[in-house]
């Protein structure tokens, strides 16, 4: 939520920062700017409205200078204004900050700088943060001291960049619960609040914890406690990930590319090795309870792993909304399995907070490599799904499905709830799919595309499936919700009779996430709902696998999909939805890369 970076070089880095703040901003994209220090003053450029648009308005990637900070803005304290962008001035313009996450105790802290004469511009918590260091600087007259003085002040949760006229060779950086990263470059140094920051210049990395503080120059750095000034070494990571599948390649959007990218990633998810999916089975097998747990995507993920374990392996784990975990009762021994994209999202993190302090074991499938609950938890999986800039995700869920089945299967091993003869079968359904997912996406896409387009219109719909197509029609829901503001109600297909029923009319379509024939209790119960549906006057709409004739014979409009094994149907579901999502969303202008109102990683409860 909200970009950083911050940059110290040899030379010139108008174009690098500016380009840095570009690759983050599916982290917040209602506002940015940029500061940067040139002959002992601060230039501030900022305005509202994407990067581009503010570069047309401001020529941000014209600044000058060779030490500067940045930032892209998801509004939370304050609305989308020009003065509430960042970076953010102090009143003698000498010290300027870009912030992530809440100052808690802002308020207090405001009434109590405006009683001293203080002059806010804008209404956010960041500002007052900037003026605790003008009043810290002239109370002591040391950078440092006076940054350590200004985050005694300070409470909630944040990552800080500062940059000011009294040290043009160094940014003063902290981190406390919002992620913040150093790059490492030669002759040149990054902070940023993801690697995307600056993985175009650099893949050596360091993860700050919370507690810690940089000073960040050109070609050293001091990683400190707040708390005691101590010197603390981290080591340095090397990061894989390539950087052209950070880039469109191509495509109109991120989201269409990173469902193309879909067969790489099961790829990548297939190569994690056997050693780690048993590990987090054996995890399941010796806690007595066991809960999955996740947000938005990632809780349709956990809901779905759900049906995988118990037909997998005869195991019953509930799917939690992390913001809802802490009604839970956890104990010692238990363990919370979590999933994240981001591996930042709040409500996720306490969750698993909440689970460590009762002593439950942690262990998360994550896609970002050092992100903090990849650090927090006792065993991790990293899905190596590359970076998702979109900001609905698709690939990392789907990876994260894929993986999921991976430690079903060997938890049905381990419990000898499957053969061996069953397992290896499935294990060959595994390896074959990438190609079968390749070839629908080649071959259905022009298809998916005009029904989206002939049904872009409809304002209502029902997504409805039976068993595991139940979770996987509820996530379809939310990436159309996410993508297009269409109006999609997920729900069991069973359910629909008790109440939904009376909204069907024709302008109500209803999608049918129907399982092969051979899953004949599923099939039969989701024909069940599609007849009630039709002999009511709606529409209906088969997302179904080629040669089902009864499914053909009631709905309107199908989308026929090639046979794939029973495992794997509802993930071919999932991925051909996420299309028929993006084409709607393109049929109607929408902003598809970074819908309205949403943030690729919630930072903020
Ligand atoms: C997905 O399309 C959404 N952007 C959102 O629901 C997301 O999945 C959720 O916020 C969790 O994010 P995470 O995977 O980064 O933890």
């Amino acid at each position: 939520m909200c970009g950083i970076s911050g940059i110290v070089h040899s030379e010139n880095i108008g174009r690098n920062l500016f380009n840095s703040i570009r690759n983050l901003e599916y982290r917040g994209y209602d506002s940015c700017g940029i500061a940067m220090l040139r002959q002992g003053t601060i230039d501030l450029r900022k305005n509202i409205g994407g990067i581009d648009d503010v570069n047309s308005k401001e020529q941000l990637d014209q600044m000058q200078g060779r030490i500067g900070i940045a930032h892209t803005r998801w509004a939370t304290h304050g609305g989308v204004t020009q003065e509430n962008a960042h970076p953010h001035l102090s009143t003698n313009r000498k010290f300027a900050v870009v912030h992530n996450g809440i100052i808690s105790n802002y308020k207090e802290l405001r009434e109590s700088l405006q009683s001293k004469g203080v002059i806010f511009d804008s209404l956010t918590d960041t500002e007052v943060f900037v003026n605790l260091l003008e009043e810290s600087f002239a109370d002591c007259n040391d950078l440092e001291q006076s940054f350590l003085a200004a985050l005694q002040q300070i409470e909630g949760s944040f990552s800080i960049v500062m940059l000011s006229a009294h040290d043009p060779e160094h940014l003063y950086c902290v981190k406390q619960e919002s992620p913040l990263l150093l790059g490492l470059g030669e002759g040149c140094n990054y902070v940023g609040s993801d690697l995307n920051a600056f993985l175009e210049y650099t893949r050596q990395a360091i993860v700050l914890d919370d507690g810690e503080y940089v000073v960040l120059g050109q070609d050293d750095y001091q990683i400190r406690q707040v708390q005691t000034r101590d010197t603390i070494g981290k080591s340095v990571l090397n990061i894989d990930w390539d950087v052209e599948t950070s880039k469109k390649g191509g495509y109109s959007h991120y989201m269409l590319k990173e469902i193309f990218d879909e067969p790489q990633t099961i790829r990548q998810a297939m190569k994690i090795p056997a050693g780690q999916i048993s590990g987090i089975a054996e995890m399941f097998v010796n806690a007595p309870r066991s809960y999955l747990i996740g947000v938005g995507t990632t809780y349709y993920v956990a809901s779905i792993s759900q049906y995988y374990f118990s037909i997998l392996a005869d195991c019953f784990y509930p799917s939690l909304s992390s913001d809802e975990f802490t009604v839970v009762k956890i104990e010692s021994g238990d363990m919370a399995f979590a999933f994240s994209q981001s591996g930042e999202t709040y409500d996720t993190k306490t969750a698993l907070e909440y689970a460590k302090d009762h002593g439950a074991q942690t262990a998360a499938v994550v896609n970002v490599m050092g992100s903090a609950i990849s650090m927090m938890v006792d065993q991790v999986i990293m899905q190596g799904s590359g970076p998702e800039i979109c900001v609905v995700s698709t690939k990392a869920a789907l990876a994260q499905t894929f993986i999921m089945i991976r430690v079903a299967l060997e938890l049905g091993l381990m419990q000898t709830r499957i053969s061996r003869k069953e397992y290896e079968k499935h294990q060959l359904d595994l390896e074959e799919f990438p190609e079968m997912v390749k070839k629908v996406l080649n071959e259905q896409s022009g298809f998916v595309r005009n029904i989206a387009r002939a049904t872009s219109h409809v304002e209502n719909w029902l997504f409805l499936g039976c068993g595991v197509y139940y979770p996987v029609a509820m996530e379809s829901a939310l990436k159309m919700k996410e993508v297009t503001y269409q109006h999609a109600e997920g729900m069991p297909a069973g359910f629909l009779k008790h109440g939904t029923l009376s909204m069907v009319e024709p302008a109500l379509h209803s999608l049918f996430f129907v399982p092969p024939p051979e899953e004949k209790e599923l099939h039969d119960r989701t024909l069940i709902a599609m007849e009630q549906v039709k002999t009511r006057g709606g529409t209906a709409i088969a997302l179904m696998f080629q040669g089902d004739k009864r499914a053909h014979a009631v709905v309107d409009q199908s989308i026929e999909l090639p046979p794939v094994s029973i495992l794997l149907a509802p993930l071919m579901q999932m991925i051909v939805a996420q299309m028929f999502s993006y084409y709607a969303a393109l049929e109607l202008g929408r902003n598809i890369d970074k819908p309205r109102n949403l943030a690729k990683s919630v930072t903020v409860g």
